[in-house]
This record gives C-alpha cells, structure tokens and sequence, in this order.
C-alpha cells in the first residue's frame, strides 16, 4: 500500500471511499459529524434506522451520499467514546481495513486518524495507522498452487490518505509513514521467514537470507561453518546440531551507521529451524509449530533490516547461531557434558531445553563485538506463554536501565513486553552436580526465569536483556502464522536510542 498524509475536511474530498468513525449511543466523530452536515444529515439518518450501532470494529459501507463528493463512505464503529484507547484505535482501524479489501475502492482516505486516542499525538496513530493496515494486508501464499478466492488476489484499496487535522501535522506525518513503512518490511521479513516451512527454512537457508539482506543493503555479513565453531569453541551450539543431517550455521550481520569507534547493540536471535525436543523428544500435538523456533533469528535481522532501511546513525549487529535440533543417531544423550565458548561445562539434562545451549555460545561470541549492549531474542519456554500468553513476551535484564528503555519501546510500538525477576535466588537451581553449570532446573517452577538465569551465566560482561518470544512469535489455531513481533519493539528501541544519540548531552 501507498501511503500519504493530507489535512482537509472530509465533505471536500474526491476519494474511492471515505473512513469515518462512529461510536456506540449514536455519537459521531468529528469527521463523520462534518460529513453528516454536508450531506443533510445522512450518517444520522442510518444510525437512526439501526442499521450501525457504533460497536467497536462494526462496518457499513454507504454509497452515494448526497452532495459528498467521494463514492463511498465507510462508517467504521469505535465503542463507547469514553473507553475509546490506543487498542480499540488499532482494532478499528484493523476492521476498515478488513472491509475495505472487498471493495472496488482503490484510493481511500481515512479519517479514523483524527480520533482522539488519550495520551497520543498525531505521529503515534499515523504509525499504527500504517501498522496495523500493512499487518491486516499480509498474505503468506507463496506455496498454494493457487490462492484461495479464486480471484486474482490483488482486490482492494492501492492508496490510503491519512487524514491529519493541522497543516503543520504533514510533514512529521510523512516521517511517521517512513518509519511505519521501514517496521513493516522488517516486520514482513520476519513473519516471512517464520512462516517458511523447515524443508525450506533450514539453517542454510537463514544464513542465505541473511547474506541477501546485508547485499542489499551493503552491510557485512559472516557466516562460520561446523568446523569454524569448533575452532572457537562453541561446544554448547555444537552439541545441539549433532542429531541433525542438516549443517548448523553462526551467522552475523553488521550494520555500520555511526562511527567505527561507537560501541554496537548487538541483537542475538535463537534460530533453530526445528525443534524437535532431541532424545527429550516432545509430544507430537502440534509439533508442526516448532518450525517457529526460529522467530528471534528472524526478528533481530528484521531489526536490523529497519536500522539499515531508516539510515539509523548506530551500529547494529545481528547475530544467530541457527541449528535444527533433532534426535538422529549421533544425537546428545540427556546426561552429556560438554565444554561452551566461555569455558564453563554445561551438563544436558533435557535436549529439550536447546535455545539456551545455543545462544550462551552466540551470547559469548557477541562480547567480540564489545558491544555497548547486548540483547537476546528468544522463543525460549513454554512456561512464558503459561505466564504471560499472547499479549506480552518475557522481558528479563541484567541491567534496569536496559528493561525500561525496551518496555517504554515495547508500550510505544504496542509490542509489549513484561519484566520478570533475574535474582540470585533462582540461580542455584542450575548450578550443576557434575559440571558448572545444568541446562535445565529441578522441576517446572520459573521455567522462564531458569532459562534467562542460564543465559546471565554467559552474559556477564556487558548490559544485557533477554526477551521471551514463545507466547508472541506466532498465532496457532484458526489464523496461524508469524506475527513478526518483536521487530517493532526492537526498532523503535533503536529508533528512541538514535534519537538520544543526536540529541546535545545534557
Ligand atoms: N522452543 C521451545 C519453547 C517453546 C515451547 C516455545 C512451546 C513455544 C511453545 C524450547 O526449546 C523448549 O522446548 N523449552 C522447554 C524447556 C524445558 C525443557 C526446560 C519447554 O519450555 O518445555
Ligand atoms: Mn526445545
Ligand atoms: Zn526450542
């Protein structure tokens, strides 16, 4: 979709199809009470013969209002204007846009960005105007034979207006857009990748996407290969990809937007192609969705995919260490004991419990980068979607400054994220009985925690967070798919730290 911004009354506009709000108890917003005017009070008219109640996310599509000089009049239902907040602004817009797909309108112009939503400025909507639309436009279709409408697929609006209320609102307007636009296609880029099926979407095939984004955008890319592993010892990472045919991959993208001498965030992703459990094999209900396991892999290039497109003035650099994990003759027994990069031993008393195993090896490689901070992004524990469910990943620091900064992100993008504990008193758990270190606690308490209180272990030189992306990466059920999250999370906590960057000192 084309976006762009433009401020003016609705009852002037030549557009396909005007977007206007309404909410419950027969209460217009200000555009369709502008609109009601010009036309003799036909809005009021409809509401008054009960055929749109207002209920947030109802749609009525008008035609041929008279004395307006658009087609088409979209009547977009807000709720109850008192309870009317940053969701329901998202919902609604959500639900013109799932209406307007199955009209003939091809320009639109919605006015849904004039609603007051409390404690939010213009460019807050015109970004989630953009998100939301761009999210409720996406297909992944690529391997049906043919799509599923039986149409060409490609109905629906080109161009959308966004109605702003200021002449002075147009041109941080078009910057909103930008930036919109630069997290949707980081965030497509990760959904992409997470709905690719493990045939396809194997450690090779990452490190191939990978090298075609750094391409195109002139960024530096390695990939290090089984026995380059090897030689820096990254035990941990190794001994999950024995069980797999397919060879594992360590891969690192480098984006360079400031000066060599500034410190880069490093985004570490969790990228196993397929999670099979290994010897501690899981269950196999729903086994299919461990394709998703990959989703941080795909995240923190997606971020990067933003920095780079938004000419971001910091270093970025992602690194993933990409295996499948797989319970194949040569496979880790539960009981093995191997040697990570650090040089601390890790007992595996669950093959299961693989992320941890292969990013404390790519947590120790990033403190190469020496790196100004270092953030990890995981689909890790089962027991973070029992904590928290689909509305928020797992946000767990070694550093406080770092948490708030990605939850303020994380509220701003609407990709929210939860703070949970890190302290001391959950480490004993995993202190090992023949090694350093278990990769796995005694029961099932805190599973979420006991997975970020290993990482720590391997995490202790520099600022770092984790986030526990098991409950958010994906939906299953009825409308299964990537849900690109945390892109946006990690872009506005690059876009809010650029923005400090060039800012005086104070
Ligand atoms: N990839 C899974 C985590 C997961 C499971 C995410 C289900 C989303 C849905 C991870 O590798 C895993 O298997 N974790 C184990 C850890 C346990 C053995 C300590 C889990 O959560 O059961
Ligand atoms: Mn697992
Ligand atoms: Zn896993």
């Amino acid at each position: 979709m084309e976006y762009s911004v433009k401020s003016g009354t609705p009852e002037k506009q030549h557009s396909g199809c005007l977007v206007v709000g309404v909410y419950s108890g027969n209460r217009l917003s200000e555009a369709a009470q502008q609109l009601d005017e010009a036309t003799g009070g036909a809005i009021k008219q409809v509401l008054r013969r009960g055929d749109h109640s207002g209920r947030l996310g109802q749609t009525l599509l008008l035609h041929n209002l008279p004395n307006a000089p658009s087609e088409r009049v979209l009547l977009v239902g807000c709720g109850k204007d008192k309870e009317f907040n940053e969701a329901r602004y998202r919902d609604a817009t959500a639900a013109a846009v799932g209406t307007l797909k199955n009209t003939g309108a091809v320009e639109v112009t919605s006015y849904l960005t004039e609603l007051e939503v409390r404690g939010r400025d213009i460019l807050w909507k015109l970004r989630h105007a953009v998100d939301v639309t761009e999210a409720a436009l996406y297909r992944f279709d690529r391997l049906k034979s043919k799509n599923d409408n039986g149409d060409n697929g490609r109905r629906g609006p080109k161009r959308m207006v966004l109605a702003v209320p200021k002449r002075s609102d147009l041109q941080p307007g078009e910057q909103a857009i930008r930036e919109a636009l630069a997290i949707a296609s980081g965030a497509r880029f990760a959904k992409d990748l997470g709905n690719l099926p493990p045939n396809i979407c194997t450690p090779t095939y990452l490190a191939e996407q990978a090298v075609a984004l750094a391409q195109q955008y002139g960024l530096a890319s390695t990939v290090l290969d089984e026995p380059q592993m090897r030689d820096l010892g990254m035990g941990a990472l190794l001994a999950v990809a024995r069980g797999s045919h397919q060879p594992p991959k360590l891969i690192a993208v480098e984006y360079r937007g400031a000066a060599e001498t500034d410190a880069p965030i490093v985004l570490v992703g969790k990228g196993v192609t397929f999670d099979t459990g290994g010897i501690s094999i899981k269950p196999a209900a729903n086994m299919d969705e461990m394709k998703y396991d990959m989703c941080g892999a795909a995240a923190v290039l997606g971020a990067v995919k933003v920095a780079a497109e938004l000419k971001l003035p910091l270093n970025v650099v992602a690194v993933v260490p990409a295996t499948e994990n797989m319970p194949g003759g040569q496979a880790t027994r539960p009981g093995d004991i191997v040697t990570s990069m650090s040089g601390q031993t890790i007992e595996i008393l669950n093959t299961d419990a693989e992320g941890r195993l292969i990013l404390c090896d790519a947590l120790t490689y990033a403190g190469r980068y020496k790196p100004a901070v270092v953030i990890d992004v995981a689909t890790l524990t089962g027991a973070c979607v029992v904590a928290l469910g689909s509305p928020a990943s797992g946000l767990l620091a070694n550093n406080d400054q770092l948490a708030r900064e990605l939850l303020n992100a994380g509220k701003y993008a609407w990709d929210r994220a939860w703070q949970l504990p890190l302290w001391d008193d959950y480490q004993k758990q995993i202190d090992g009985t023949f090694a350093d270190v278990a990769n796995v606690g005694s029961g099932r308490e805190a599973g979420t925690i006991i997975g970020a209180c290993f990482l720590s272990r391997f995490a202790r030189d520099y600022k770092w967070a984790h986030l526990d992306i098991a409950g958010t990466a994906w939906r299953g059920g009825k409308d299964k798919g990537a849900t690109g999250r945390p892109v946006p999370l990690l872009a506005q906590y690059l876009i809010d730290r650029a923005r400090k960057g060039a800012a005086p000192a104070e």
